[in-house]
């Protein structure tokens, strides 16, 4: 019988989001007349921006007609999206990146879980914690690590993120190859400054390693001095890749299209010390075993770069930061300790109590659904994320009903009703 990759069965088994929706189910069984609203999950929920809309179904009624039918399209995707991409994403924030150093793809996810294939099977790999899964995940199935013990997997290199180094890691006293960096931070809405960036820079130049830069909720970034690209940073051509998407950008997350870039000056090394380039493995990777995006998809992606596109994606963003600020001010009202929510959709809550058990508050008690926080890492411990994206009324009556339980007045009554710890909750 075939032998299978007994690498997978290391995965812990419960997915966190399969935990949540198993939760969810039971207590929708028990309370049938209970309405729930959902913060817990990071998907969004308005519709694509109109110029988006008129891309698309142009570019099908072209696919309708042999005379503008296509086929399949270059691998890397088509020169129309990947210019914009270049001009507006980088060159016109004063980063220098070009059109043949952007690959097109169905997703970030499959970019996050694919890249490793290009680095040895050796290669020592951090990644933050609380961490997306993703990158964990990918490098367990590949056999670069050991089995699960202690709350995290033998061999990987966990980068803690905390209260006290404002959830943005520091890089590790020791040597390491791949790193795993995202910012904004899914899950804990941090933002990464110039300075802090720079130093990561610094730190993979001087150790040979190379940063995996998930810049996934980039448009999120309001703050003017927050780079929006690990390129804005001197000397970081020559030891980042970074991915993007428009899931989050554009409302693209049923439609699917994200990039990812890596610079031509981006190398690795071979056994015998020559050095090859990320750029041309990753190229080579694509072309034989991704077919490319769909011509509609990426004519709907280019019309994210449009005048039209560009206001609507703003307001589309705008929306859901609406929702941030609100979730972020309520609980600090209540005197949470949060992060996140001004450059990014998840607000990161201090809860006070474990994890799952503030979950479980918030579903019986409030009917919202939040994701816990140790789901993430052991450094999630102790926190949920809340997601701003859903419409303006589920978050204002999520919040009505998360302040009947959890105000001022209240909280010395739930507190009691608590077993677990309540030392760090700020106001009793
Ligand atoms: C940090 C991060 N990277 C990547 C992704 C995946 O994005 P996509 O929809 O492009 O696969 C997500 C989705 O939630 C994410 O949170």
């Amino acid at each position: 019988m075939i032998r299978a990759n007994e690498h997978f069965l290391k995965l812990r088994s419960s997915y966190l989001f399969a935990e949540i929706a198993g939760r969810l189910a039971a207590f929708k069984e028990k309370h049938p007349q209970h309405k729930v609203i959902r913060l817990g999950i990071g998907d969004v929920t308005c519709a694509l921006p109109r110029a988006c809309i008129e891309a698309f179904h142009k570019a099908v009624d072209e696919m309708a007609d042999e005379r503008s039918f296509r086929g399949y399209g270059p691998e890397q995707g088509y020169g129309f999206l990947r210019e914009k991409i270049a001009r507006y994403d980088y060159q016109e924030r004063g980063a220098e990146i070009y059109t043949d150093e952007i690959f097109i793809s169905d997703g970030a996810k499959c970019d996050c879980g694919n890249i490793q294939e290009l680095f040895a099977q050796d290669s020592v790999v951090a990644v933050p914690d609380p961490v997306y899964p993703v990158y964990v995940d990918t490098n367990v199935m590949a056999g670069r690590t050991g089995a699960w013990r202690e709350g995290g997997y033998g061999g990987l290199v966990y980068l803690p993120s905390t209260e006290e180094n404002g959830y943005v890691p520091e890089p590790p006293g020791q040597k390491v190859d791949l790193i795993y960096l995202c910012f904004p931070n899914n899950p804990t809405g941090a933002a990464i400054g110039r300075r802090r960036l720079q130093s990561w820079v610094e730190y993979a130049a001087e150790n040979g390693s190379l940063i995996i830069y998930d810049a996934a909720y980039e448009a999120f970034i309001r703050d003017n001095d927050i780079p929006h690209s690990i390129f804005e940073i001197p000397g970081a051509r020559r030891v980042a890749l970074e991915i993007r998407s428009f899931s989050k950008t554009a409302g693209f997350t049923g439609t699917r299209c994200a990039y990812t870039v890596i610079p031509r000056e981006c190398m690795a090394n071979t056994s015998s010390g020559d050095g090859v380039s990320v750029r041309e493995l990753w190229l080579r990777r694509q072309t034989t075993k991704f077919n490319g995006v769909s011509y509609p998809v990426q004519r709907a992606a280019e019309a994210v770069f449009s005048e039209q596109g560009r206001i609507q994606v703003r307001e589309l963003i705008d929306y859901y930061m609406y929702n941030a600020e609100l979730i972020r001010k309520k609980f600090s009202e209540m005197g949470y300790m949060c992060t996140g929510g001004d450059n990014s959709p998840y607000i990161w809550i201090k809860t006070g109590m474990p994890s799952w058990d503030f979950f479980t508050l918030l579903l019986e008690e409030a009917g919202v659904v939040c994701t816990p926080g140790s789901g993430f890492g052991s450094c999630g411990e102790g926190y949920v994320r809340i997601s701003a994206f859903n419409n303006h009324n589920q978050v204002e009556k999520a919040l009505y009903n998360i302040g009947r339980i959890l105000g001022p007045k209240k909280m010395k009554k739930v507190i009691q009703k608590e077993s677990g710890s309540i030392d760090n909750r700020k106001e009793v």
